[in-house]
């Protein structure tokens, strides 16, 4: 609960890791013998601000999600079920069961999540209602054509890179997938949907060691960052 309204959070954790390959979906693997998943999990469970949880997985992630759960007694979970094809659709699986005022979405994936963003995304949604957190570019973006030239270089003091948990009050996010589901549309955030809605979303400071773990690199660093 914040400023009296219940706070949710949806876990989406469905995927299956490709660009990171491997045998074992990337939520699974452990970095010092405890996995992505339940590091992130404990991340919300230990939120004071925090109601519920609904973790989205695949078939074969099911009972494995639910042994995780289990070993870090993570009461807040209300529910581990079915995901989809896609990231969007996991997350609307997942959003269907719950009833808070306010709704968090964050990737299983990234599990250096602390409790001041998730404050400063709280913070965003109470006052704008949809509130994500962001980091500045280190390079130079480019802009490409079809084949591959340069089409233009944008200012990069107006680039942000998107990170989560991303937050919204409930009716927002509901509408904003229902809109998205009425018109075929897919994102690859959870506030693409609801800027296809017409609701401003706040941009507030994320974190750069809220990386979200997608090629063996990153769970490289990841390895000496839990150290
Ligand atoms: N996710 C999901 N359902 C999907 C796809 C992704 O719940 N159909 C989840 C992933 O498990 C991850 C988060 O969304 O926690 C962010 O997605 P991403 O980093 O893209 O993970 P994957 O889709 O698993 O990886 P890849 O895109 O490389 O296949
Ligand atoms: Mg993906």
């Amino acid at each position: 609960m914040v400023q009296g309204k219940n706070v949710g959070v949806v876990i989406p954790a469905a995927g299956s890791g490709t660009r990171f390959g491997g045998g074992v979906a990337k939520q699974f693997l452990e970095l010092n013998g405890e996995s992505l998943l339940s590091r992130t999990v404990k991340q919300f469970q230990i939120h004071p601000a925090v109601d519920s949880i609904a973790i989205a997985c695949s078939n074969e992630g099911l009972e494995l999600t639910a042994s995780i759960v289990r070993n870090i007694q993570a009461t807040k979970v209300v529910w581990i079920g079915l995901g989809g094809l896609y990231r969007q659709d996991s997350v609307r699986n997942a959003l269907q069961h719950l009833a808070t005022d306010i709704v968090l979405v964050h990737d299983a994936a990234r599990p250096f999540v602390s409790g001041e963003i998730i404050d400063r995304v709280l913070n965003g949604v109470i006052e704008f209602g949809a509130a994500i957190p962001v980091v500045p570019p280190k390079d130079t973006l480019k802009i490409s054509t079809g084949d591959m030239l340069v089409k233009s270089t944008p200012p990069r003091e107006t680039l942000w890179l998107a990170q989560t948990p991303q937050g919204f009050m409930s009716d927002i996010l509901k509408r904003a997938f229902h809109y998205a589901l009425q018109n075929h549309f897919i994102g690859t955030d959870d506030a693409s949907l609801v800027e296809q809605i017409g609701v401003p979303v706040k941009l507030v400071e994320g974190d750069v060691r809220n990386f979200k773990i997608t090629t063996p690199e990153d769970l490289l660093l990841a390895s000496l960052l839990a150290k």
